[in-house]
């Protein structure tokens, strides 16, 4: 078995699928691995480092790709009309293991079943507790959560904590996270850590308990609709324009008072809640900053931007277009953990290859194509 790790080209993109901790792992597995050089530069990984690990060094993602069983991916590939055309490089019967924003890129998968690629869309990972350790959304979502706080505290002009000084007192910043999911929880911490005052909001119940035991402040409407807001899969629901209005009347008042923001509330497949309307920005302080977390799905905040920072009613509002991808080096190497987590069950002892057994629940769950098909449940209709 031949994996193939390839050079990240899209925008932002600065993290790799595979370390050379993970390299020699799936080595010991029996496959081998062929890097195409610089693919873990931007994550201060050298090609020399995947050399001692045991992989070859390919000129370029074309000859990486070619000979290769399975190829392990950060992003879902590029098309041409992306400007860099990485999805002719796969072939049939090659298995590509990436994240693949199946549910909104309905375009791609089919794409992908036209050329007979067996695709695995990580982010379905379901969440079930053996998959936790292949959980690339917790991953990733746990370091941005991290990097917002850090970002809003740099685009901040005053300080996070209480600081007593001879020419008085400066007061505490205060930090409102809404979404309560793997980023908030860690963006809760983080101000925490930082000294701020923090409140936090979520539609599902079980986030309270987890917000107060942060040492944080939990706002929500807790009514009937509230309590039955979590899917089995953990996910939030949808929730009704009541709910909606409720909720943003309760976030008016709150607002007002915060110092930052972090807008992390995403809905699996659907674009974002707005969750910060205009007016609400307009009654926050000047310098207040807004760290919009899900302007990639469509914002939390209208006036977010994907990628800039801009100021706004004095506000000044982060639209960050990869915090993952800020943080390379750990990224990359928990990104790349979860995928041999994900791949070692998979592996046959005998023969060394990889073997697509359906009756895996983790199997079935992220299988999108195969033999020219569509075959994901959620994506075959
Ligand atoms: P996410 O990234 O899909 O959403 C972020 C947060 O936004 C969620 O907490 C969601 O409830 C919240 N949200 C959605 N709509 C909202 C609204 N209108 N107002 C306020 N908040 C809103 O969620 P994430 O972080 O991927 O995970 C959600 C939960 O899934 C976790 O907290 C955890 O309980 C569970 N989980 C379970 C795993 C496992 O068992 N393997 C692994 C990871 C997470």
């Amino acid at each position: 078995m031949k994996i193939a790790i390839v050079k990240e080209r899209r925008p932002h993109e600065t993290r790799v699928a595979a370390t050379p901790e993970t390299v020699k792992k799936l080595r010991a597995l029996g496959a081998e691995l062929v890097v195409e050089s610089g693919a873990g530069a931007a994550a201060a990984l050298l090609d020399q480092a995947y050399v001692d690990a045991g992989a070859t060094i390919a000129p370029d993602a074309a000859s990486a790709i070619a000979s290769a069983d399975a190829v392990f991916k950060v992003q879902r590939p590029m098309s041409a009309d992306e400007g860099h055309d990485e999805l002719s490089l796969l072939r049939p019967g090659q298995m590509l293991m990436s994240p693949l924003g199946a549910l909104s890129n309905r375009e791609l998968v089919a794409d992908l079943a036209r050329r007979g690629v067996v695709a695995f869309a990580l982010e379905l990972i379901p969440r079930i507790t053996r998959a936790q350790s292949m959980d690339i959304l917790s991953s990733q979502a746990n370091l941005a959560g991290y990097k917002a706080v850090l970002v809003a505290a740099n685009s901040f002009g005053r300080i996070m904590p209480q600081m007593m000084t001879p020419a008085g007192t400066l007061v505490p910043a205060r930090a409102f996270i809404m979404g309560v999911g793997v980023a908030g929880l860690q963006a809760i911490a983080t101000a925490r850590r930082l000294g701020a005052v923090v409140s936090a909001t979520d539609v599902r119940p079980a986030t309270k308990e987890q917000v107060q035991s942060l040492g944080g402040k939990f706002i929500a409407v807790e009514d009937e609709e509230f309590k039955a807001a979590e899917t089995a899969g953990g996910y939030a629901k949808e929730m009704s324009a009541e709910y909606r209005a409720k909720q943003a009347a309760l976030v008016a008042e709150h607002i007002k008072a915060q110092d930052i923001v972090v807008t992390t509330a995403l809905i699996p497949g659907r674009t974002a809640p707005v969750l910060v309307t205009e007016d609400m920005v307009r009654s926050m302080k000047p310098g207040s900053v807004i760290v919009d977390m899900a302007v990639e799905q469509g914002g939390n905040c209208p006036l977010s931007e994907f990628g800039k920072v801009v100021v706004k009613h004095g506000v000044t509002l982060v639209g960050p277009a990869n915090l993952p991808a800020e943080l390379p080096t750990d990224a990359s190497a928990l990104f790349a953990r979860n995928l041999l987590n994900f791949v070692t069950p998979m592996v046959d002892k005998e023969t060394k290859a990889i073997r697509i057994d359906l009756n895996d629940e983790v199997v079935k769950g992220t299988l999108v194509t195969r033999d020219g098909q569509v075959v994901h449940p959620a994506l075959a209709q």
